[in-house]
């Protein structure tokens, strides 16, 4: 079947879908013909979204979800699939950011990230995949991890990046593991993206305690990307089963590529391997018992 074809007439589920880059992949996704399951933990705001997105003519419902909960996930599911009978596209979005110092850090915070950024999706694989590989036809799953999935890119990262390299290790492991049912894996990974990611805090239950001070502030990231094309280039991405999606601005990819080389250059120290891919680095690497 054409690529073009391939959505229309389908269902997906994006959670993390009241605003940002959920909300982009669901208009985007809804735009190519699919219905889609908006689901956010913001009750009113995937309702809002649900609403603008039904007006403008698409198939759309919103529902109330907490991904870290695998009740609610159940619910979820059991919600989408008698809406819309079946599911071909999950698109396990919703995600959480924490800046601080890993010493500072409350175990508090870190159970908060790693409830909704790792087990949020591994509840909702858990919850829709049963159905997934039961049905035939063309089926795909894509988590969005970050570039932070490769290395945190300030000091202030590290949790967050953490909870993304769990990302994408179970999403590469996934994809083998998938394709004996035909179903595609995508990991998305954007990086600096115009959302309200730096307010993440404001879906913060209290059960994991304090709410950390944001040392950058709440705003928009200046010189980001749009959602909007984060959302095109992973639907483009979804489309042709890629394994990573990159989404960036494209001022900040050369800094990007000197990240994920610092990480080839660690592997290779320590491997102590004869051949330096990076002759012209070796001037800037530590000296012994630095
Ligand atoms: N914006 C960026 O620069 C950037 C970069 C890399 C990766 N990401 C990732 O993109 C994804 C989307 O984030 P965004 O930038 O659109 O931010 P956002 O804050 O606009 O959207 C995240 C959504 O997830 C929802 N959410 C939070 N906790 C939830 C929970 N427990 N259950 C269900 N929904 C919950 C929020 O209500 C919000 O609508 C996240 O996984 C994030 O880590 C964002």
């Amino acid at each position: 079947m054409p690529e073009s074809q391939l959505l229309a007439g389908r269902t997906a589920v994006v959670t993390g879908a009241a605003g940002g880059i959920g909300a982009a992949l669901a208009t985007e996704l809804g735009a190519r013909g699919m219905s889609v399951v908006l689901a956010d933990i913001d009750a009113e705001g995937v309702q809002r979204t649900a609403v603008e997105l039904r007006a403008r003519g698409m198939r759309v419902i919103g529902v109330e979800v907490d991904v870290s909960d695998p009740d609610s996930v159940a619910a979820l599911a059991d919600t989408s699939l008698a809406e819309f009978g079946s599911i071909e596209l999950l698109c396990n979005n919703a995600g959480v950011l924490l800046f601080g110092a890993v010493a500072d850090a409350s175990i508090g915070d870190w159970r908060w990230l790693a409830s909704v950024n790792v087990e949020g999706m591994l509840n909702c694989l858990h919850a829709f995949l049963p159905a997934m590989r039961a049905a035939s036809g063309w089926r795909h799953v894509m988590n969005t991890a970050s570039t932070h999935a490769f290395l945190p890119d300030t000091a202030h990262t590290a949790l967050y990046s953490a909870t993304k390299h769990a990302v994408l290790g179970i999403s590469l492991g996934l994809r083998p593991e998938l394709a004996d049912d035909g179903i595609g894996v995508t990991v998305l990974c954007p990086g600096q993206a115009a959302t309200g990611i730096l307010d993440s805090q404001r879906n913060r239950p209290e059960t994991f305690g304090r709410r950390g001070a944001e040392p950058f502030g709440t705003g928009v990231i200046p010189m980001a990307i749009a959602p909007e094309e984060v959302a095109r280039l992973a639907v483009e991405g979804i489309l042709t089963a890629e394994p990573i999606v990159f989404a960036l601005p494209e001022y900040t990819r050369d800094q990007f590529r000197d990240q994920v080389e610092q990480l080839w250059r660690l592997a290779d120290d320590a491997l102590g391997h004869p051949g330096d891919p990076y002759p012209e680095s070796a001037g800037s690497r530590p000296a012994a018992g630095a």
